[in-house]
């Protein structure tokens, strides 16, 4: 199967569907529900070409094997360069960010992802569960009640808590470090010469303040990742800038995205009391429950970045060297060919895996703390407020990538 070119296989009409879908993606309403959209982009097959040459690939199949295949690899150097930054590893913001394991490729990410796997064993993330259950239950009493915006009271600091706890920095630095990692987050969306200076100091001082820790932590080990990474010897051992990108990067990774799980979690509970009510009275529903609602509205709607070095086919669809490639997850999460009645969330489900973590060699690494989360945070919210609704309509974020919400009016 070839991609479906909106240039030259189907005329005009393919291409003016494919551009509009791609603007109104973009756009408030589009960030705020993709899914039509996405089920215009679907009719026109699981892979189609956009006319900038951009390969859209939105068939679960298909973004399986694009994610998995070792030949399609990351370079932001490249599209750092084009959007006018080539000195970018001046920047503090832009190096942080893009020399991290994220953007690298084997062998290089290999080694880093050892390390830091034998850091984040399973059992490391299982004993964070009671911290996930004290972290929801403090902020949860501290609620003031009447309306809240939940995203600011509960969605962002939660997992910016969480992780923090699992790196070991102390309590009191917990809201410095969310607004830092909230400034740097936003080169991933946007790097403007405004959002790159305010970034800018946001990973300066966050590298300070891992510094500090990494220097603590070799002197007096505690039971917290830094202090297991900082011990780590040999050729494994992370030089210091490594560590701190690597700190940076699990703080940054875990924090929007998780908090866009939270959010946008609630809100489609909410929108099917029935469904909500089962979770209420049923415990047992929260690991199945957590799945469907990664699925159902993923976090990560866009995996876009990866290119190959040469021409190549990835299953049965042909890709020119270098040509800009995007999973659409939000839509391969409600094809009709892997899931039955897509549309609907059902919180029971057991179908195959959500995409919404990605493939292959970058897959997740935090994907079991961030089930954790969701199977904790979302049950405790409902049960603690029986009466929480809706009080406003939902805004989303900025950016597509990372797709959460920036407000989230409810009445407790
Ligand atoms: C619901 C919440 C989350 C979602 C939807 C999510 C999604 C993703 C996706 C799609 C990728 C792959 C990106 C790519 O291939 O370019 C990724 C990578 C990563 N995630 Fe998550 N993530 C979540 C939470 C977390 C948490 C809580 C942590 C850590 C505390 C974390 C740490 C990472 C790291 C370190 C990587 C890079 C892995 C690598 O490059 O090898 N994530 N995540």
């Amino acid at each position: 199967m070839a991609p479906l070119d909106g240039r030259s296989t189907s005329g005009t009409d393919t291409s003016q569907i494919i551009t509009d879908v791609l603007d109104k993606m973009y756009s408030e309403s589009g960030r705020a529900n993709p899914y039509p959209l996405y089920a215009q982009l679907r009719e026109l097959g699981p892979v189609v070409t956009a006319p900038d040459g951009t390969v859209l690939i939105s068939g679960y199949a298909e973004q399986r094997a694009f994610l998995q295949d070792h030949r399609l690899t990351k370079h932001p150097g490249r599209r750092l360069a084009a959007a006018g930054w080539p000195d970018w590893r001046d920047r503090p913001s832009l190096q942080l960010m893009f020399e991290s394991m994220l953007f690298l490729n084997p062998p290089e990410h290999t080694r880093l992802r050892r390390l830091v796997s034998a850091a984040f064993t399973p059992a490391r993330v299982e004993r964070m569960r009671p911290v996930v259950e004290r972290i929801t239950a403090d902020l949860l009493d501290a609620l003031p009640g009447g309306t809240v915006n939940f995203v600011e009271d509960f969605a962002l600091p939660m997992p910016i808590a969480v992780v923090a706890a699992l790196l070991g920095v102390p309590s009191s630095d917990w809201a410095m470090f969310q607004s830092l990692a909230r400034d740097w987050t936003l080169v991933l969306d946007d790097i403007s010469p405004a959002t790159v200076e305010r970034a800018d100091r946001a990973a300066v001082e966050m590298g300070e303040c891992f510094t500090r820790l990494a220097k603590d932590r070799a002197k007096h080990p505690q039971d917290d990742m830094m202090s297991v990474i900082v011990a780590a010897q040999g050729d494994d051992k992370l030089t210091g800038r490594e560590l701190v990108t690597m700190a940076a990067l699990l703080l940054v990774a875990g924090f929007e995205t998780s908090s866009g799980l939270l959010s946008k979690g609630l809100v489609a509970l909410l929108r099917h009391p029935e469904q909500a009510a089962r979770l209420r009275a049923e415990p047992d529903l929260a690991v199945s429950a957590a799945e469907e609602l990664i699925r159902y509205d993923s976090p990560i709607q866009l995996v876009p970045n990866r290119t190959a070095e040469e021409d190549i086919e990835v299953a049965g669809v042909k890709l020119a060297a270098r040509q800009p490639v995007i999973a659409v997850i939000g839509a391969g999460n409600r094809d009709p060919k892997v899931f039955s009645r897509p549309e609907e969330l059902i919180l029971d489900r057991q179908e195959a895996p959500p995409l919404s973590f990605g493939g292959g060699v970058h897959y997740c690494l935090g994907a079991p703390l961030a089930r954790i989360e969701a199977q904790v945070a979302l049950p405790a919210v409902l049960r603690k407020f029986p009466d929480i609704e809706l009080a406003g309509t939902p805004v989303p974020r900025a950016g597509h990538v990372i797709s959460g919400l920036l407000k989230l009016p409810v009445s407790l």
